[in-house]
C-alpha cells in the first residue's frame, strides 16, 4: 500500500511516498527558512500561503521521481495538529480533497507522534517498549511508549521547549533565525569551562524541565562580558553542554524509572551533534540501546508522517472526510 504523507505544521512543506512493504519511496522538502529569516521568526500568515504555493508542485514532483502516478496513492497521511492553524489547514484541506477526488481514506498524524515514530524508518528501528526524548522547537517531552498509540508522559518542559531555548539563545548572540544549528556550529569554538550554566530542575526529583533560566543565564553572561565573537562562542558553548547535559540527567531518570533499555531520541534538537554524543554516553553507562533518526529527519519532514499515518491506516483506522486540524493537542489524548 502507497502512502502519501504530507507535513505542514510549521515552516516546512515536507511530503513522501511510503510503502507498508517496501519503506520510504521518496520524500522531498522545501524550507521556508530564508524567507521568514527577514523578520527573525515565523510569520505565521506568510507560512500558510507559502504551503498554498509549494504543496502541490511538491507532492507532483514526489509522485514523478518515484515514477507512480495519483493512481498508485492507497492513501494520504497529513498532520492534524499540533502546529500553526492556518498551515495545518493547508495540509488538511489538499489532504482530505485529493483523498476525496481519488476516493482513498485520509488520516490526521499528530505531528509529535510523527516525530516519535521517525526513528522506524532507519535499518535498526527500536522494538517496543520504550522511553522517548522529544526535542522539537514547541515540544519537550519525555514518554513511556509501549506500542503505537500508547504513550504515557512521564515529563514536560514547564516554560520554553528545548528548540524554542535554542533560538532564543541564538537571537540574544545575534545569529539569524532558527539559531538552534547556528548555535551549534558557533559552540564548536567555544572554550570549555569558561562559564558554569545550571542544570536546570536536576536537583530535585521529576521528569519535567525548564529552559527558560538557561536564556537568562545567556543574557546575563553576554553582559557581563565585551560580547567579542569568542566570548559568545564560550557562552553558546557552555548553553549547548548544559542543555545536553540536563538532558540526559532526565533521560537517564526516565529509564530507570520505568526499568526500560531502550530510548529514542527525536524531533529538530536531536540533530544535534553534542546533545547526541551525550545521550548516546549517558545510554552507554546505563547499558541502554539508543535510537535516533538520521539528521534530516529528525527536524520536520514529510516521510515522519507518512510512516505514521500508514500503520495507522494498516489498523483499519478510519476519519470523515472533513477538515480538522488542532493547533494544541495533547500527545496522551491518543487512542490505540
Ligand atoms: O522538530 P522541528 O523541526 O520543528 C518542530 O516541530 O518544532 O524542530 C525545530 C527546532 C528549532 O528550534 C531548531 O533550532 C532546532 O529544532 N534545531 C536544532 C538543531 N537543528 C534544529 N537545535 C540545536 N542544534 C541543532 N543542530
Ligand atoms: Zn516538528
Amino acid at each position: 500500500m502507497y502512502i502519501l504523507g504530507i507535513e505542514t505544521s510549521c515552516d516546512e512543506t515536507g511530503v513522501a511516498i511510503y510503502h507498508s512493504d517496501k519503506g520510504l519511496i521518496q520524500h522531498s522538502l522545501y524550507s521556508q527558512i530564508a524567507m521568514h529569516n527577514e523578520y527573525g521568526g515565523i510569520v505565521p500568515e506568510l507560512a500558510s500561503r507559502d504551503h498554498i504555493r509549494k504543496l502541490i508542485p511538491l507532492i507532483a514532483e514526489c509522485l514523478q521521481l518515484s515514477k507512480l502516478t495519483k493512481a498508485d496513492i492507497q492513501g494520504i497521511a497529513y498532520t492534524a495538529g499540533p502546529g500553526l492553524i492556518g498551515a495545518l489547514l493547508v495540509g488538511a484541506a489538499t489532504a482530505k480533497s485529493l483523498a476525496w477526488s481519488l476516493n482513498i481514506p485520509a488520516i490526521g498524524v499528530h505531528h509529535m507522534e510523527g516525530h516519535l515514530l521517525a526513528p522506524m524508518l532507519e535499518e535498526h528501528p527500536p522494538e517496543f517498549p520504550f522511553v522517548a526524548l522529544l526535542i522539537s522547537g514547541g515540544h519537550t517531552l519525555l514518554v513511556e511508549v509501549t506500542e503505537i498509540g500508547h504513550y504515557q508522559l512521564l515529563g514536560e518542559s514547564l516554560d520554553d521547549a528545548a528548540g524554542e531555548a535554542f533560538d532564543k539563545a541564538a537571537k540574544m548572540l545575534g545569529l539569524a533565525y532558527p539559531g538552534g544549528p547556528l548555535l551549534a556550529k558557533l559552540a564548536q569554538q567555544g572554550q570549555t569551562n569558561r562559564f558554569k550554566f545550571p542544570r536546570p530542575m536536576t536537583n530535585r526529583p521529576g521528569l519535567d524541565f525548564s529552559f527558560s533560566g538557561l536564556k537568562t543565564f545567556t543574557m546575563n553572561s553576554l553582559n557581563n562580558t565585551e560580547q567579542t565573537e569568542q566570548d559568545k562562542a564560550d557562552i553558546a558553548f557552555a548553553f549547548q553542554q548544559a542543555t545536553a547535559a540536563t538532558l540526559a540527567i532526565k533521560c537517564k531518570r526516565a529509564l530507570q524509572q520505568t526499568g526500560l533499555k531502550r530510548l529514542v531520541v527525536a524531533g529538530g534538537v536531536s540533530a544535534n551533534t553534542h546533545i547526541r554524543q551525550t545521550l548516546v554516553e549517558m545510554a552507554r553507562k546505563e547499558r541502554a540501546e539508543i535510537f535516533f533518526p538520521r539528521p534530516e529527519f529528525c527536524t520536520d519532514n514529510g516521510a515522519m508522517i507518512a510512516y505514521a499515518g500508514c500503520q495507522r491506516l494498516l489498523a483499519q483506522q478510519q476519519e470523515s472526510l472533513s477538515i480538522i486540524a488542532r493547533p494544541r493537542w495533547p500527545i496522551n489524548e491518543l487512542t490505540e
